[in-house]
């Protein structure tokens, strides 16, 4: 039987809507010392529809307050996703890009402006003012490109039918003329939707910066891939003008089913590239059964490029905050012999599990609640990866396509670490500080977690635990109780 609603607690350590849909994360900024985030919302319901952008601000990236909407659907025009940038000379305009997504099918990029900090907005009387009067032209990016000799804003947006990201650059960030093409590239049968483009220095060096695209593909058409919405980025160069990448090809951002539509923050402290997504799949967004809000953000993660086995990979670290928590937490030995050790946690926990694959063999976990369904984690040391698998009646009867196996890079020949991150429905899997990262709605139920841990071999597992006190409590985090 399907969860009711009740049985899907809400997050404590995410954000999610008072009320109603939200999908893309919009406008990221870091501006008066608040996070900025705005949000595809329906301000009207449950479903995708009337899309306007939503408002939240945080001082810390835990916790966040929902303001009024920010930019509302109008008659013959809804708002589709964009970007904010704090101009860099007169720092209290913010001014906001996003589609005009109009009711004759065409879509266009149009502009508005705030001179109260994000709070309110002015809509260009101009709008649309860049318009190639196509139909899938969409989700503008605005960044500050600034070699040391010449500063420029460049915008990315999508032809995400031709699988094409299009750059153009402004001096004013108001008139755009056109620099260059990405792609087509990778597979067929998706659109590119959301990109973003972030400069991050190679394994420290500033002196030796690449630029990594960010990209979101959606399948369409006829028979498309069940697996639905994912991530993924590509390594390589940018002089202000052209994108040069490394190599011609997609790479997996994060292994799990629900991380769409992530970018980063303009303005961010230390320039840092910070970014947040939406966690949640195109495939079955529309029927997962929460109530009165529907969509969650995931964690929001730092970005570092860290040469892998001769590549530039990105790293995705979790925020400082979680690190806090961990660090308040006590440290349990987990010796595992002949019965799997059991945790007991309120399902909104942290969890940081540290072991030797080469002396425990196999180790698996599985998670379970009051809900009839589960989640396993399995790392078997042969197979170089860690499968996540959801299941279960109750998770069958969301969509047929909700129950999955995902699996994510783990090698079995050296320490293995795992932090994951469980906020009553989402599950965010970070490999080693996040050179890896697995993302998944699950369904727990709302009565606490069982985390029960077993290996092939007996050994020692290393376990942190910590629960999240909901918002209201101000107490520091209890470490979760060790049953056995
Ligand atoms: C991505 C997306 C964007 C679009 C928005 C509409 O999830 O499809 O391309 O701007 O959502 O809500």
């Amino acid at each position: 039987m399907q969860p009711t609603s009740t049985e899907v607690p809400r997050p404590r350590f995410h954000f999610t809507p008072r009320r109603h849909w939200m999908n893309d994360p919009n406008g990221l900024v870091h501006h008066g010392g608040l996070w900025h985030l705005y949000f595809q919302h329906n301000p009207e319901g449950l479903d995708w529809g009337n899309m306007s952008w939503g408002h939240a601000t945080s001082p810390d990236l835990q916790h966040w307050t929902e303001h009024p909407v920010a930019l509302a659907h109008r008659t013959g025009e809804q708002i589709f996703s964009g970007s904010v940038v704090a101009s860099r000379a007169d720092c209290d305009v913010l001014t906001a890009y996003y589609t005009s997504a109009y009711d004759d099918g065409h879509q266009a990029q149009s502009r508005a402006t705030s001179d109260d900090g994000g709070f309110t907005w002015r809509t260009d009387p101009g709008n649309p003012v860049l318009d190639r009067g196509t139909i899938a032209f969409r989700d503008p990016k605005v960044i500050r490109y600034d070699d040391g000799h010449a500063a420029r804003w460049v915008m990315l947006t999508v032809e995400a039918d031709d699988r094409q990201v299009l750059l153009y650059v402004s001096h004013d960030l108001r008139s755009w003329e056109y620099l260059s093409t990405i792609g087509p590239l990778g597979a067929t049968g998706v659109v590119w939707e959301c990109p973003d483009l972030v400069k991050l220095p190679l394994d420290g060096d500033t002196d030796d910066p690449r630029w990594v695209l960010l990209l979101s593909t959606n399948p369409v058409g006829d028979d498309p891939d069940p697996a639905g919405s994912s991530m993924h980025y590509i390594v390589g160069y940018f002089d202000g003008t052209t994108f040069v990448p490394d190599f011609p090809e997609l790479r997996r951002l994060d292994h799990g089913r629900d991380y769409y539509a992530a970018v980063t923050f303009d303005d961010a402290p230390g320039r840092e590239a910070v970014t947040i997504g939406w966690m949640s799949n195109w495939r079955y967004a529309h029927a997962f059964p929460t109530a009165p809000w529907r969509g969650a953000m995931s964690l929001p993660r730092t970005l570092t490029l860290r040469t892998v086995q001769g590549r530039a990979t990105l790293v995705q670290a979790p925020p400082a905050f979680v690190r806090e928590h961990l660090e308040h937490a006590a440290s349990t030995s987990v010796a595992v012999v002949d019965r799997p050790a059991e945790l007991s946690l309120t399902g909104h926990s942290l969890l940081e599990l540290r072991w030797d694959p080469a002396s425990t063999g196999t180790l698996r976990m599985q998670l379970r609640g009051a809900a009839d369904a589960f989640v396993d984690l399995e790392h078997a040391p042969g197979t170089g990866s860690l499968r996540l698998t959801r299941g279960g009646p109750a998770a069958e009867a969301v969509h047929p396509d909700f129950p999955s196996t995902t699996t994510v890079p783990l090698p079995g020949d050296r320490p293995a670490r795992l932090l994951l991150s469980l906020d009553g429905p989402l599950l965010e899997v970070f490999v080693a500080d996040g050179e890896e990262t697995a993302s998944n709605l699950v369904l727990l139920g709302a009565e606490g977690v069982i985390a029960s841990l077993e290996t092939a071999r007996p050994g020692t597992v290393h376990v942190t635990a910590v629960d999240v006190e909901a918002p209201t409590d101000v107490a520091l985090p209890a470490p979760a109780a060790v049953l056995s």
